[in-house]
């Protein structure tokens, strides 16, 4: 039946007719965006917005490329789309391009719709490959909504969809600021971290696990890039037990750490990633999963029970091909590094020396969170673990009056602009979260 809409404002249209993500639908108060163009947003009442947020920390290369544009538009006029079994040239480039950025010994490429199928196919890959069912992942964590991502992700999301039967066993990985090793060093909290987690899998069963599934720097559970040495502690426990390891690079890779694959930046080797996100920068959707020779080999003459209608998909594939040679191109993880090393880190820092309320700076390339709290002795969270605050409502508010588009996560900032971002725009940034955080001084405690 059709209903008359014409009095409808678009926002109230949005709140009518579409079903949200992750939130109870009478909350729903979206920005209404009508454009974008690099890292500029336009909103419906042409207010334009700083993106320091990369959208779901997503669009690496910025807005509209123009040269990943016209990519889509050239492969659409040729072939907007293809059955996965057919071969197809779009498909081929990207996963050529991906290996040739990946670990030495990636041999191919299965390609997903996003990074909760990605993670789907790596534990079934796992599964199938060791014959054993139970995985690790960490609690500090996100890998996604569907069912087994969403059961392997540590965070509360979880929860309501968690019916105890996944084969899922959490543990810590190292998080010194809030340690859970009673550590004091980043040496100290390495070492425990990875005796606890060796102590878990005896404990769980040496030979019961299939894979360890680990964010290479953890994204929306805290950008926490992990001490040195842990990863390979790591590689050298799955070696001794036989189990696969997974780097879910979903959010981390393609250049937001300032190399290609955050892996790359702790010289380690992981036997399958999962990857989406800053593939294409989401202009199609695209994910996908990078096996090592020997899981690839194991399929050779067995079937790989699953597949997917969209896989390979030819526009979503041809936007890949494109933005990897952008990235490649106009050096955009060299940018990512040195924007990092040079302003963001610097500039962070010194916003921490000057607002109490900054209880910690972390992060690498254009990958850094900002730990708000109300007490720097206590680390006390500007909101509680799962929820916000008002402190936190006034924080985002303002920073929305900034004309900031920033992430956040329960008492966390997360200043994660594009890959491509200027020193002029990041300048910029940095001035806005300056203004809206000297707002909100008022609730650090002890000032
Ligand atoms: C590390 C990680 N894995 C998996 C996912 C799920 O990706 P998608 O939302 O594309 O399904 C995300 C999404 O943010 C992520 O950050």
């Amino acid at each position: 039946m059709s209903t008359d809409r014409s009095t409808l404002t678009p926002i109230e249209r949005e709140r009518t007719s579409v079903f949200h993500s992750w939130m109870a639908q009478s909350t729903l108060n979206p920005l209404m965006v009508k454009s974008a163009q690099g890292v500029y947003v336009t909103d419906e009442d042409d207010k334009v917005y700083l993106d320091f947020s990369s959208q779901l920390v997503n669009t690496n290369i910025g807005h509209q490329h123009p040269v990943v544009v016209k990519a889509i538009k050239d492969q659409a006029d040729l072939l907007c789309t293809i059955a996965p079994q057919h071969g197809n040239k779009a498909r081929y480039r990207a996963a050529e391009l991906i290996l040739d950025h990946s670990f030495d010994g990636a041999a191919k490429v299965f390609f997903t719709n996003g990074g909760t199928e990605s993670v789907e196919h790596a534990i079934r890959m796992a599964r199938l490959y060791t014959g054993r069912q139970k995985v690790l992942a960490t609690y500090r964590s996100y890998h996604g909504g569907t069912s087994t991502s969403i059961n392997l992700t540590g965070d509360p999301r979880r929860w309501p969809n968690d019916n105890g039967t996944s084969g899922v066993v959490h543990f810590f990985g190292p998080f010194l600021y809030r340690t859970v090793f009673n550590a004091t060093t980043e040496q100290e909290e390495c070492e425990r971290a990875l005796a606890s987690l060796e102590n878990t899998i005896q404990f769980e069963g040496p030979s019961a696990f299939a894979a360890i599934i680990l964010e290479t720097i953890p994204g929306t559970a805290g950008i926490m890039p992990p001490p040195p040495g842990y990863l390979k502690g790591v590689r050298e426990i799955c070696d001794r037990y036989g189990i696969v390891y997974i780097a879910d690079e979903v959010m981390c890779g393609f250049g937001r750490t300032g190399e290609w694959f955050a892996y790359q930046n702790y010289d380690v080797k992981p036997d399958l990633v999962t990857f989406a996100k800053g593939v294409n920068s989401g202009y199609v959707p695209l994910g996908g999963v990078v096996l090592n020779e020997a899981i690839s080999a194991s399929f050779n003459d067995r079937v790989y029970p699953g597949g997917l209608t969209y896989s390979g998909h030819p526009l979503a594939c041809a936007a890949a091909v494109a933005a990897i040679e952008v990235m490649e191109n106009e050096h955009i993880i060299e940018n990512a590094k040195r924007i990092g090393d040079d302003v963001l880190r610097p500039g962070l820092e010194e916003l921490a020396a000057k607002h109490k309320v900054i209880g910690q700076v972390r992060g690498l390339g254009v990958f850094f969170a900002l730990e708000l709290v109300s007490d720097r002795e206590t680390k006390e969270p500007l909101a509680p673990y799962g929820g916000s605050s008002p402190a936190i409502s006034e924080v985002l508010a303002a920073c929305r009056n900034e004309g900031l588009l920033i992430f956040n996560n329960f008492h966390r900032l997360h200043v994660v602009p594009p890959c491509n971002i200027t020193e002029s725009d990041d300048h910029e940034g940095l001035t806005r979260i300056d203004r809206f955080l000297t707002g909100v001084g008022r609730y650090y405690v002890a000032c």
